[in-house]
C-alpha cells in the first residue's frame, strides 16, 4: 500500500491516539496489530521503501498471537500465558507472576512484587498506584505513611484493611518513585483485571490520578472524575485522591471525605439490596 506523507501522519496519530485508548493494539515497526483478533491493519510502507516510519516506538510486550509467539518467548510471555488461565486463586497466581520479566527495568531493580494483599473474598478492591520503598521492601501495599493515612481512611468508614483487599496498577516499585510509564501500565493491567476476576468485588475504590484514568480509560483531571461513581469491567467503581497527595494537600482531605462517605453509603445500599 503506498500513502503520502500527510496521510501516513494522520493515520499514525489516529492509531495511536486509538492505541492509547484501548491498549489492544501493538504497533510495530510498520503495521498495526489487534492484539486480540492477531488482525493486521495495514502496511505503512511501500514495498522497496527501506525507511522505518515509527524507529523510536518500543514493541509493546503483551502478544497473543501465534505467530508472535518467538517474541513471546524471548522475552519470556508464554510461560505467562500458558499459566494465566490455569490460576485457580491469588495465592497461585501470586507464585506464577512473581518473576515477572515484562518491564525489564522493573524487574531488574525490584526486591520483589507487591502482589496485594487482604481478603480473597473481598466486597471492596482498593486500587493504588504502584509501590513504594517500604512496599517494594515488605512485599505488601501501602505500608508506608500514605498506606497509615489509607488504614485510617478505611477505618473512618467502617472498613478494616483485614476485610478489604489492597493492591496497585503497577506490582512493581518504579525505580526512585518516578510515575509508572505507559508500557509499565500495559504491561501489568492484565494482573490487576485477573484479581478482580478471581475477587469478584462488588465495589473498587481507586485512589489518584493514575489509577483513575488507567481504569477509566480517560485523560481527565482527578477533579472532574471524583464524587460519583463509574464502572470497570462491570464493578462499580469510585474514584478519589491519593493519600499521598493528602499529606501534600490537606486542602483535599475534605473532598475525600465526602467521596469515601458516599462509597460507603452505595455500599450499604447495594448490601441491602441483595438481602432483599
Ligand atoms: N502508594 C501507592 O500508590 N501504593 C502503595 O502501595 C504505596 C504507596
Amino acid at each position: 500500500m503506498s500513502m503520502d506523507k500527510n496521510d501516513f501522519l494522520k493515520l499514525t496519530a489516529n492509531y495511536l491516539k486509538f492505541y492509547n485508548e484501548h491498549y489492544n493494539y501493538e504497533i510495530s515497526d510498520n503495521e498495526l496489530i489487534d492484539n486480540r483478533s492477531g488482525d493486521r491493519f495495514f502496511k505503512i510502507l511501500k514495498d522497496n521503501e527501506t525507511e522505518k516510519p515509527l524507529p523510536d516506538l518500543k514493541r509493546i510486550s503483551h502478544v497473543h498471537n501465534d505467530d508472535e509467539s518467538k517474541i513471546a518467548e524471548d522475552i519470556g510471555l508464554n510461560n505467562i500465558t500458558k499459566v494465566w488461565k490455569g490460576s485457580q486463586n491469588l495465592e497461585t497466581f501470586s507464585k506464577l507472576i512473581r518473576d515477572c520479566p515484562k518491564c525489564l527495568v522493573l524487574a531488574e531493580t525490584r526486591k520483589q512484587i507487591v502482589f496485594g494483599t487482604g481478603n480473597p473474598n473481598a466486597d471492596i478492591v482498593i486500587v493504588g498506584e504502584a509501590p513504594g520503598a517500604d512496599e517494594d521492601e515488605q512485599g505488601k501495599p501501602f505500608v508506608g505513611r500514605a498506606g497509615k493515612l489509607l488504614t485510617d481512611i478505611l477505618k473512618a468508614i467502617n472498613f478494616s484493611r483485614e476485610e478489604v483487599y489492597i493492591c496497585n496498577i503497577l506490582k512493581c516499585r518504579p525505580p526512585a518513585n518516578r510515575n509508572p510509564l505507559p508500557e509499565e501500565i500495559i504491561n501489568c493491567e492484565p494482573y490487576l483485571y485477573k484479581q478482580l476476576e478471581m475477587i469478584k468485588p462488588k465495589m473498587i475504590l481507586a485512589l489518584g490520578t493514575l489509577a483513575a484514568q488507567t481504569l477509566l480509560r480517560s485523560k481527565e483531571t482527578l477533579g472532574k472524575m471524583r464524587g460519583k461513581f463509574h464502572t470497570y469491567n462491570g464493578i462499580k467503581m469510585m474514584v478519589t485522591f491519593h493519600p499521598a497527595a493528602l499529606l501534600r494537600n490537606p486542602g483535599w482531605k475534605k473532598p475525600t471525605w465526602e467521596d469515601v462517605q458516599l462509597f460507603r453509603t452505595e455500599y450499604e445500599k447495594m448490601i441491602k439490596q441483595e438481602a432483599i
